[in-house]
């Protein structure tokens, strides 16, 4: 193999030695890729977040979100019955609140019967074995569309956390199994803790939104709870510079100092290096939400028939369990379990 032998000496050279690692050898057959395969992308890796309105009998599709739809309380019972019979092991639930009883402060939230406490039951009491997940944040509550009560143009800190642990207490008793607040407001995981635990429920779980960037990926979900045309502003003042991974650890380790049981990184494909650090440096059970922009993108691109969508979601999934996600919310989550069913 003359072509790592030193010209002058005639000499064996390392690059000879590491030229016979071939590392094609492996990814020759189907089976030795299989064989040899990192990580592994399974129905237990899904959560499924869900969108629920008032009504009966009715799904309304969101334009940029092809694929998925708002759905009545009846409707939604269905499809998550299907979830959980392809084993899909929990659903996020968002709500798209009636406008009449969206204010200010987004008092809503602390109706116990509200549209969200009231999908928690229905589904909690026809398919017990699905976990539900509910965001404690009032973005779908507020006539503003912020996450946070807004006074004289701020979105006030402590009050808006005291609201935000109220409204977990009702979530957990109307059936919620892990709280996970969006909202991205200073002490909120500790608040949320210490209300659950002084309601007896020491056994529902906070899995915190924990880095939550401002970003313009929030795009869709936004049309599809409503709040697009009310959001004033935005929401730099409490969501993480998308430039920033330092602060991002640094959320993070508070959240866990303060009770998180999970971490949640929001949005997912673009902040693969925060998974990575947080997984790394933190060990939590970790996560990423790929949220409606992510799932817009590769919607669009495949209705133009630019990408292949089903090769280009799967592999968009493994990236997560790449960058060590122990799951994923996505929007993709019936589709890829059929896929994997399959
Ligand atoms: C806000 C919230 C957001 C999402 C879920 N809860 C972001 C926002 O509207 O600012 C985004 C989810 C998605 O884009 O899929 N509490």
């Amino acid at each position: 193999n003359r072509m790592f032998r030193d010209l002058k000496t005639g000499r064996r050279t390392v690059d000879e030695i590491t030229g016979s690692r071939r590392l094609r050898r492996m990814r020759k057959a189907d089976w030795s890729r299989r064989l040899v395969q990192e990580n592994r992308l399974t129905v237990d890796d899904l959560i499924w977040p869900i969108f629920v309105i008032e009504g009966e009998g009715r799904r309304e599709p969101i334009d940029a979100m092809p694929g998925v739809f708002r759905m009545t309380l009846d409707v939604a019972i269905k499809e998550v019955e299907r979830a959980a019979k392809l084993g899909v092991p929990a659903i996020a639930t968002f709500p798209n609140v009636d406008r009449s009883l969206r204010d200010q402060t987004g008092s809503e939230i602390l109706n116990a019967d509200n549209i969200l406490n009231r999908a928690s039951r229905a589904i909690k009491a026809a398919v017990p074995e699905i976990g539900i997940i509910t965001d404690a944040a009032l973005d779908p509550f507020t006539s503003h569309g912020h996450d946070g009560i807004l006074r004289d143009g701020i979105i006030v800190n402590d009050e808006t956390v005291s609201q935000v642990a109220q409204a977990a207490v009702l979530q957990a008793a109307a059936g919620a199994d892990i709280i996970a607040p969006s909202d991205m407001m200073d002490g909120r995981i500790g608040a949320i803790r210490d209300a659950l635990d002084a309601n007896g429920f020491q056994d529902v779980a906070i899995m915190s939104y924990a880095t939550k960037f401002a970003s313009a990926y929030y795009g869709p979900y936004r049309e599809a709870i409503g709040t697009a045309g009310l959001l004033k502003g935005d929401k730099k003042t409490y969501y993480i510079d998308h430039a920033n991974s330092e602060e991002a650890v640094r959320e993070a380790e508070q959240d866990v100092l303060e009770g998180a049981d999970m971490l949640m990184v929001k949005p997912g494909l673009p902040y693969l290096d925060i998974i990575r650090r947080l997984k790394d440096e933190l060990r939590m059970p970790t996560f990423a939400y790929q949220v409606s922009g992510e799932y817009a993108m590769i919607k669009a691109a495949a209705a133009n028939g630019w990408i292949d969508g089903e090769k280009v979601m799967m592999e968009s999934l493994a990236a997560f369990k790449r960058a060590g996600c122990d799951g994923i919310l996505t929007y993709f989550a019936p589709e890829v379990a059929e896929l994997l069913k399959g």
